[in-house]
Order: structure tokens, then sequence, then C-alpha cells
């Protein structure tokens, strides 16, 4: 597999005459890959069917003629002012019923089915003109799904295309209203069209009709994704990506994914430590310059099953963003780090965002590979280190590995829906267990519910998944490996209510969860040989018997041969524990890595990644701070 570097570059941003000097340095630098066109539509189409892509054919020439492999934009992330004219009530609208105004980027509701053809138009115009022009090595569709909060629309087009979908899930109203409860507070329906969006309710709405409203948002954005899908495979035989981005869980990535060829996503370490991960202000303090040790990787890994293998990282940060609370500057070395991080977890390309910083609009203190001024910024040096060195690479691919964590969109939202603890959060409980992974020294894939692979692995850790799909229950009864389930496992049926005879309704487990309690932080339940269960605990009821207990008595682990019910959410310490115990029954070798070091398996290396601001001696080598090392396994 040729791995590759790129950036991203927005010709319209910058005089033409400064195009050939910019291609020339991206190549000096050892880039291949230049992305386009992603924010370019008022300047493709500045007036409504007036097309202007004669600047754009010209950037390609230059680009292209530099030796650099083209991925093409759709434009439809910003869809331009006059548009409105055309369709004012193409808007997303917020929660409060307000809508979400143009001046700056993603206003669109993906429910709108006049927006949807706007897009079909402009996709279709850019594939005719270059679908079939060998330049263009690769197509990203729009940008960013679910940025900024966009998945979810109050808007009257969502009103509309959820009482269509609610329709043909439940076929007839008096099915519907038995699904969701609808006796519960006298909420039965008489009609489809008697049944409004669940946000404005006086207090909570209820959750059947809640989840029905997350799982009809995820299906729009894949539904909009599939409007330009089905142009493209039509008029370009070159692959389809989009850029999703970190812990965004609105929409089911792997449902968009199933009609892309690969999956990319845009990688922010120091931006997502700040921004977006639960960790307290001491680990905050320590990987300030470096971003969280596992937050990129699990990403890489969550992407890579979305691509079915097939992934970049299509958006590197390459210094201090702007848009987290706060933004500093990354170690010296860090930008290599997260390159080659990417690589051993299978990245086909990494692409920095972006080539020079912008001294106008939003981003202006964003930094690229470039200052405004067009001197190097640090990031340069750094990526034109990896690209000399990728050249040395030997032939690394990815292996499979024997550890696999499920992971379920689907649980994100019905753990939204009905949270019962305030510090509830699914992806917060799988996070933590990829970290017990990690500090393990263990690659792990990640996988669907519905994957076909479980034969594939020895050890499986499958928590929190609120409805387990019959398939997965299939795919068990035959797994010969270790697997852990729970706490929260086949909590709710489809149609979220409480499975008959009570959860976790796992077959061949005689087991019942007959009460449980959410924990404020403060409370730590002690675990028989160490370690605590926090935030949540079932209290179990069945023949199955228990292999951990609580130091109360209290059953936490029930356990059929190497088949596991976890009645409790695990701290670290318990984790950790579970993990030794579950990797020495399969014989897999575990490597329990120092604080900030992490390890990645290829097929043919293992590398060491030092993402903690001082130098460690591990496995005989001395990695400094933002070190990298790799050796044959
Ligand atoms: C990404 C986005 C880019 C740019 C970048 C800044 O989320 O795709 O267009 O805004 O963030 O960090």
């Amino acid at each position: 597999m040729q791995r590759g570097l790129g950036v991203c570059y927005y010709p319209e941003h910058w005089p033409e005459t400064q195009w050939p000097e910019d291609a020339a340095r991206m190549v000096a630098a050892g880039l291949t890959w230049v992305r386009i066109g992603e924010f370019a539509w008022s300047r493709l189409e500045p007036e409504p069917g007036v097309l202007t892509f004669d600047w754009l054919d010209r950037a390609i020439a230059v680009l292209a003629n530099a030796g650099l492999k083209i991925v093409l934009g759709t434009p439809t992330a910003t869809p331009p002012r006059w548009l409105l004219h055309k369709h004012p009530d193409m808007l997303a609208v917020d929660r409060e019923g307000r809508p979400r105004k143009f001046g700056s980027r993603r206003h669109y509701c993906f429910s709108h089915l006049g927006f949807r053809d706007e897009c079909r138009r402009i996709t279709t115009l850019l594939a005719d003109r270059y679908g079939r022009d060998p330049r263009i090595c690769a197509w990203q569709l729009d940008n960013e799904y679910g940025c900024h909060d966009t998945v979810l629309s109050w808007s009257e087009a969502a009103r509309t295309g959820f009482r269509d979908w609610l329709a043909q899930r439940y076929q007839s109203v008096d099915h519907l209203n038995r699904a969701w409860g609808n006796v519960f507070w006298s909420m039965d329906y008489g009609s489809f069209d008697d049944i409004d969006l669940p946000n404005l309710t006086v207090t909570e709405p209820n959750p059947a009709h809640v989840m029905a409203f997350r799982r009809y948002s995820s299906d729009q954005v894949t539904a909009f994704n599939r409007v330009q899908t089905a142009v493209l495979h039509r008029l370009s035989a070159a692959p389809l990506l989009h850029n999703y981005m970190g812990r965004v869980t609105e929409f089911d990535h792997f449902d968009t994914g199933a009609d892309l060829d690969i999956a990319t996503w845009d990688s922010y370490p120091m931006g997502f430590l700040l921004d977006r991960l639960d960790a307290d202000e001491a680990h905050k303090a320590t990987y300030l310059r470096q971003g969280d040790p596992d937050f990129q990787a699990f990403h890489h890994d969550l992407y890579r099953a979305v691509g079915r293998g097939r992934w970049w990282v299509i958006e590197q940060q390459p210094g201090p963003v702007n848009w987290a609370p706060w933004n500093p500057a990354p170690l010296p070395g860090m930008v290599r780090l997260w390159t080659w991080e990417a690589f051993a977890h299978g990245a086909e390309a990494v692409c920095y965002f972006r080539w020079r910083q912008a001294p106008f609009g939003q981003e202006q203190l964003h930094a690229g590979l470039l200052r405004p001024d067009s001197v190097a910024a640090p990031a340069l040096a750094e990526a034109a280190e990896v690209a000399r060195e990728l050249q040395a690479l030997p032939n690394v691919g990815t292996a499979t590995a024997r550890v696999a964590l499920v992971f379920d969109y689907a649980s994100q939202w019905a753990w939204e829906t009905q949270p019962q603890g305030a510090d509830f959060d699914y992806f917060r409980l799988v996070f933590s267990v990829y970290r017990g992974l990690r500090r393990a020294g263990l690659s792990v894939d990640i996988v669907p519910p519905d994957t076909d692979r479980l034969p594939a692995y020895d050890l499986v850790f499958a928590p929190g998944i609120m409805t387990l799909p019959d398939s997965f229950l299939t795919a068990l009864s035959s797994f010969a490996g270790t697997v852990i389930l729970g706490p929260r496992t086949n909590a709710r049926t489809a149609e979220f209510a409480l499975p008959d005879g009570l959860p976790p309704a796992l077959p061949g487990f005689d087991l019942r969860i007959t009460h449980l309690e959410s924990l404020p932080p403060t409370e730590a339940l002690p675990v028989n040989g160490g370690g605590n269960v926090r935030h949540w605990m079932e209290h179990l009821d069945g023949t199955v018997p228990s292999t951990l207990c609580l130091t109360s008595g209290l059953p936490l682990l029930a356990s059929v041969g190497r088949q596991h019910y976890l009645a409790g959410w695990p701290d670290d310490s318990l984790l950790d524990r579970l993990i030794a115990t579950a990797c020495a029954t399969e014989g897999i070798p575990r490597t329990p890595v120092p604080d900030g070091l992490r390890i990645r398996d290829s097929d043919t290396h293992r590398f060491y990644f030092n993402y903690g601001p001082h130098s460690v001696v591990f496995d005989g080598m001395a990695l400094p701070a933002a070190g990298v090392a790799m050796r044959p396994l």
C-alpha cells in the first residue's frame, strides 16, 4: 500500500499567480495529495445557473502539472446566499425552533428535499466536467456531516419527512401507539399527521418518540449522502470519501459509510483534548501540547471499520487551532508523531489542514503549514521529515487485532434519551474500555454491532449496547473466545421498552436485572480483589454463577463459560484486572505501558508513541517526549 501525505488547499483564497509556487512547494515538501473545492460553491456558481468553473480548471491544471493527485470536494456544506432566495425554508432549525442563519456554514437541513435537488444539480455539474478526469483521484462529499451540531434539525421539512418515515416504519398509527406505549400520559395519536417533532414539550417527551426521531435524523444523513454518491458513482470511477469528525455520534457512520469507498476523518488532537474529552484538569495539563494519547487512535480504529479497511486522516492539525477553549502550540515533534500514528493504524494518507493560514474569515488564527506571509510554519518541516521517512518505510500493512471493541451509534442515542445519571454517556464508557486495552499495550479493532467478523477475534468487549442485534446474538452463540458484555446490555428493545422478562435478555443466560442504581461521582463500590464500580450498578438475579462480586457480596460478573455479563461500570483498576484475566484466558500477551506511551502493531512492526511530556525508557529504547519508534515484530 502506497502511503502518502497531502494538504488541504483553497486556490480561491489566493491570487492565481501564487498557485504555481504553492504547488511547487507542496511537492518539494514531499506531499502527493491536495484536497480542494469543498467550500467553493459561491465561486463556482456566483448566481443561479451562472457557472464559473474556469478558475477551477486552471487550479486543477496547476496542481496536477506539479505532480499532485487531487481530491475534489463537492461544495454542499456551504450553500451560497442566493440559494436561500430560492429555498428560504432550507435552513436547519434549532431545538428551540429558531432557524440557523446564513453567515457561516452547514446551515442546511438534511431533510430539505429542495436542497437535496440543488446538491444533486451542483454535484452533477462537477461530475460531468471532472468525473472522468484522471487528475481527480478521489472525491470528498460535503464536509463534516454533523459538525456544529447539525444532524438534528427541528424544521418543517424534518417534520414532514419524519411523518413519512414513521408511516413507512409502522404502517398504522395503532401499531405506532402500541410500540411507543402511548397509553402512558394519554399520548395516543389518531393519525401520522398528528405527530410532531419531539421538541418544546412541557417535560421530557416519550423516549420511544425521541429514539425514532434520532433514527430518522441519522437516516437523513445517509439519504443526503446517497444523493451525491448516486451521481458520482455514475459519472466517475474515482473513490468517494467523506471527512468525519472526532466524537460526532449523531448519525450512524457505518450506515453512511456503506455508500462510500473510503472513510476519512479530521484529527485535531489538541482541540479535542480541551473541547470534547471527559478528563480531569491534571490529565489535560499533562497532555496540553500533545493531545490525549488514546483519542486519535480510537477514531483511527473506528474509521478503519467505517471504511471497511480503507481510511485516511484528511485534515491533520498542524499547529494551534482557533476553536478550542484554549489553543496552545504542539510540542515539537507532535505533528510527526500524529502522522506516524495514523500510518501505524493503517491510514492510506494523511493530509494537513491547511496549506497557508488564512488572513481573513473565521479561522485567521488557525495554523497552516505556511504562515499567512508564506513563510514556513513549524509543521512544514515535520511533514517533510515524515515524507522522507515514508520513502524508506517497509511496506507496513494493517493486521487484524486479537481484541475487538464493539461501537454502536444507536446506543449513544439511547443513552442520551434516558441517561438515568447526570454524567452518563455511552461514548465515555466505550472510550474508557478502549483506554484500558491500550494501557495493556493491546492493538484493538473497533467493529459495528452487526459485524460478521466476530470469529476473527479472541476477546470481544461490547459494553453498553442498549439493543443487541439478533445477528450479534447468533454470532455469540458460536463464539469460542471471551466476550464481556454489559453494563446496560439489551436494556431496551428497539422501540425503547424494557424487554420481556427484564434485561439483559441474553439467550443461555438465566439472568435478570431486578433493579439498578446510578451513582454520583463521589460514590465508589469496592470490588473483591481490588478496583471499584462507579456511576452505575445493576442488581442481578438468576442462576448464572457470579465469578466476581462487590465486597458487599453483590454479584458483579455473571459468567457462562467464557461469556461474561458485567453488571457495573468499572473504574480503571477494575478494568485493568478484567482485561488481564481475559487476556490470560485467551493467551493474549499484554504489554502494560507507562503513562503516555502507546503501542500499535501493524502486520510487520510494533510502533511506539510517546505522548508523555517526558522521555521514557521502554523495551530497551529511550523515547523522548513526542518520540516515535518502530521495530520489526
Ligand atoms: C474542520 C473543518 C475545516 C476547518 C477545520 C479547522 O472541522 O473541516 O474546514 O474548519 O476544522 O480546524
